[in-house]
């Protein structure tokens, strides 16, 4: 079973499962037009784009589909008992650090209500492990790096981050009281095609392609431990393959210790896009962080291989997919 999978990250990894031979129940809150009850304008293009993704994702052979909202105590409950999954991976949250601050509000039904009735449903269900999506946001803002997993979580920059963090205690907690095992994967900024419209490199490519100004805040100096979909789909699919790899109630990084400077990120972009970028700049967001750095120690340890996809690479696919689903010269996307 995969929740949120309209989402980028979603979405891909039900089409690499289907792809693989299994059968996946894959669900979003999303309506046929890509609405949300948080985006309920189908022509924005979170909502286009949600509609497009659930479409490919509808057509592949082995998956079945449920439109349900996971902070819905019952629909959540029925769908999961007339399923039976085997495994849960719940990716379906409210996400956006700098969303958060804007409307904290906006998170607590998705990432709170939601996460517990996963937890209760995986429970009630004998779910025997439940995957679940967490961030690197939630180590806050520091600058030793790598960052660890046993490192110190407890001063999330944004209410998202907060989410994200309860949303581990919560699991540890199901496992305390009725053994339910689950793995926390903590993302760290993943890009590629089909990518959310809200992160930097969609908005910066945007931004570049039509000559309008890239903002950069402090500097261009933030950095950002940045992971190409496809290696982050292939982490959490081995990660569910390999499960008595872990056990308890755990939490992986799921990213590359490679950061590299936003600006230095845009750079690439802009050779790619063989287009100049207008760069302006504004001080850093309350929200931010100056930096993400993954530990993958203990990933390569559960797992026997890991791609690593070049950050020219990735962003070659992005720029390339990003061309095809918007051509210059059509309405805005
Ligand atoms: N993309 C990243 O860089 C990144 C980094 C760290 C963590 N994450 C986490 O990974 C997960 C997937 O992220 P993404 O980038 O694919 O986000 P996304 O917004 O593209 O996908 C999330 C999906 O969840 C759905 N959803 C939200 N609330 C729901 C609800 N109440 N019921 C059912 N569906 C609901 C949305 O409609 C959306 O399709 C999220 O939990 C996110 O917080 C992502």
């Amino acid at each position: 079973m995969v929740t949120g999978a309209a989402g980028f990250i979603g979405s891909r990894l039900a089409l690499h499962l289907a792809q693989r031979g299994h059968i996946v129940h894959a669900c979003d809150w999303a309506d046929d037009s890509g609405c949300t009850p948080l985006d309920p304008d189908p022509n924005s293009t979170a909502s286009r784009l949600r509609a497009a993704r659930m479409a490919t994702v509808r057509q592949a052979p082995g998956v079945q589909w449920q439109r349900l909202d996971v902070a819905h105590p019952s629909q959540l409950l029925d769908w999961m008992g007339s399923v039976r999954p085997e495994r849960v991976i719940h990716l379906a949250a409210q996400a956006g650090v700098r969303h958060s601050m804007q409307a904290p509000q906006d998170f607590v039904a998705s990432n709170l209500v939601g996460f517990a009735n996963v937890l209760l449903a995986c429970h009630q269900h004998q779910v025997a492990r439940l995957l679940y999506a967490s961030s690197s946001s939630v180590y806050g803002m520091r600058s030793e790096a790598p960052f660890e997993e046993a490192d110190r979580t407890d001063r999330p920059q944004s209410f998202y981050a907060a989410t994200k963090q309860a949303n581990e205690a919560m699991a540890f907690s199901f496992h305390a009281q009725y053994g339910l095992k689950s793995l926390g994967m903590r993302f760290f900024t993943v890009y590629g095609p089909w990518g959310r419209p809200d992160m930097a490199p969609y908005l910066f490519a945007q931004a570049i392609r039509r000559q309008q100004p890239v903002t950069l805040f402090a500097g261009g100096e933030l950095m950002r431990d940045f992971t190409y979909v496809d290696d982050t789909v292939a982490a959490v699919t081995a990660l569910a393959q390999h499960e008595a790899r872990w056990q308890g109630a755990a939490v992986v990084n799921v990213g590359h210790q490679r950061p590299i400077r936003v600006i230095d990120f845009v750079q690439v972009l802009s050779d790619l896009l063989q287009t100049s970028p207008l760069i302006e700049h504004a001080p850093m967001q309350t929200a931010d962080v100056a930096l993400t750095c993954a530990s993958e120690s203990r990933l390569l340890s559960w797992l026997d291989a890991w791609p690593d996809t070049p950050l020219q690479e990735g962003l070659g696919q992005f720029v390339q997919w990003l061309e095809g689903w918007d051509p210059l010269g059509n309405r805005q996307a």
